[in-house]
C-alpha cells in the first residue's frame, strides 16, 4: 500500500499574523497535522502542492519549518505563486528532494509511484507557466520512468475552472503539457492545488485533482463580472491511495479537524 497525503494553499503567515488580516491559517494548518498525525495506516508522504506562505517573506518560511515540526510523517513541499524560490529553499535547504538552483522540480519515490513535482511558479506574478526547461524535465523523468506509476504534482492546474476571477491566474499556454501528457501511459494521475476548491476532470484518459485549502475555500462563483471571494468551508486535503490489487487507486477527500461519530455503520 502507498498513501500519499497532499494539502495545498496553507498560506503560513509570520508568527501572531493572520492570513487576509482575517484568518488564523497558522493554526489551520496545525490541525491539518493533527488530523495527518491521526491517520493509520501512516502516509508513506505528505506533499502541499504550494502556497506554503502568504507573501514568502523568510519569517513566514521559518514559521512553516515551526508548524511542520510535531508531524510525523515524511514530507515534501513545492512552491505556489505566493512563495519565493530562494526563501523556500534556504528554509528546506536540509532536504534532500529540493534541487540546488533553478526552478523548483523534482522527482521522489514514493512506494510503488513516482511523484514529479513540476514547478509552475513565475517570480512576482500570480500567473502559472511552463517553461522548455521545464518540459523537458517533465519529458525526461516521464520517459525515464515508464513502466511505473507517475504523479505530476503541480501548483497550477492546466485546465480552465470557469471561476473568472480564478481563470486570470490561471497556467497559460497548456498546448505544450497537454500534448506530452498525451504522449505518456504511465501518468497516473495529475494533482494540484492553486484553486483552493476540490475539482475534477481529465486530459485524455488522465484524471487531473485539485486540492482544497487548509485555510479559506475560493468561492464557486461562474457567472462573468463576478466579485472574488472566499469562504470558511470545511477545509480538507486528499489521500491518495494505491493497494495491491488491480483498480485500487483511489483519491479520497478528507475534512480536517475531529467530527461527531463514530455512529453506527447504515
Ligand atoms: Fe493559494
Amino acid at each position: 500500500m502507498t498513501v500519499i497525503a497532499q494539502l495545498s494553499d496553507i498560506h503560513v503567515r509570520p508568527r501572531g499574523m493572520l492570513y487576509q488580516g482575517l484568518v488564523d491559517s497558522n493554526a489551520m494548518f496545525a490541525r491539518a497535522i493533527e488530523t495527518l498525525n491521526r491517520l493509520n495506516p501512516a502516509p508513506n508522504l505528505v506533499l502541499i502542492t504550494g502556497d506554503l506562505t502568504d507573501e514568502g517573506s523568510p519569517d513566514e518560511y521559518e514559521a512553516l519549518r515551526e508548524l511542520l515540526a510535531p508531524l510525523k510523517h515524511a514530507f515534501a513541499v513545492m512552491p505556489g505563486n505566493h512563495d519565493d524560490r530562494g526563501h523556500l529553499r534556504a528554509a528546506f535547504a536540509d532536504q534532500l528532494w529540493l534541487p540546488a538552483e533553478g526552478e523548483l522540480h523534482f522527482g521522489i519515490e514514493v512506494g510503488a509511484v513516482r511523484i514529479l513535482a513540476l514547478d509552475t511558479s513565475v517570480p512576482g506574478l500570480h500567473h502559472g507557466e511552463l517553461s522548455l526547461a521545464s518540459l523537458t524535465w517533465l519529458e525526461q523523468e516521464l520517459a525515464a520512468n515508464e513502466h511505473r506509476p507517475v504523479v505530476i504534482a503541480m501548483h497550477h492546474p492546466p485546465f480552465v475552472t470557469g471561476i473568472p476571477y480564478l481563470d486570470l491566474y490561471g497556467l497559460r499556454d497548456v498546448g505544450a503539457f497537454v500534448e506530452l501528457v498525451s504522449r505518456y501511459d504511465n501518468i497516473d494521475r495529475i494533482v494540484a492545488g492553486h484553486v483552493h476548491r476540490s475539482m475534477q476532470t481529465r486530459i485524455g484518459s488522465v484524471p487531473i485533482l485539485t486540492c482544497p485549502s487548509t485555510t479559506t475555500q475560493i468561492a464557486l462563483r461562474v457567472e462573468p463580472d463576478a466579485e472574488p471571494a472566499s469562504y470558511l468551508e470545511p477545509p480538507a486535503f486528499i489521500l491518495h491511495r494505491w493497494g495491491e490489487r488491480p483498480g485500487s487507486a483511489v483519491s479520497h477527500l478528507c475534512y480536517i479537524g475531529r467530527f461527531e461519530g463514530p455512529l453506527p455503520f447504515a
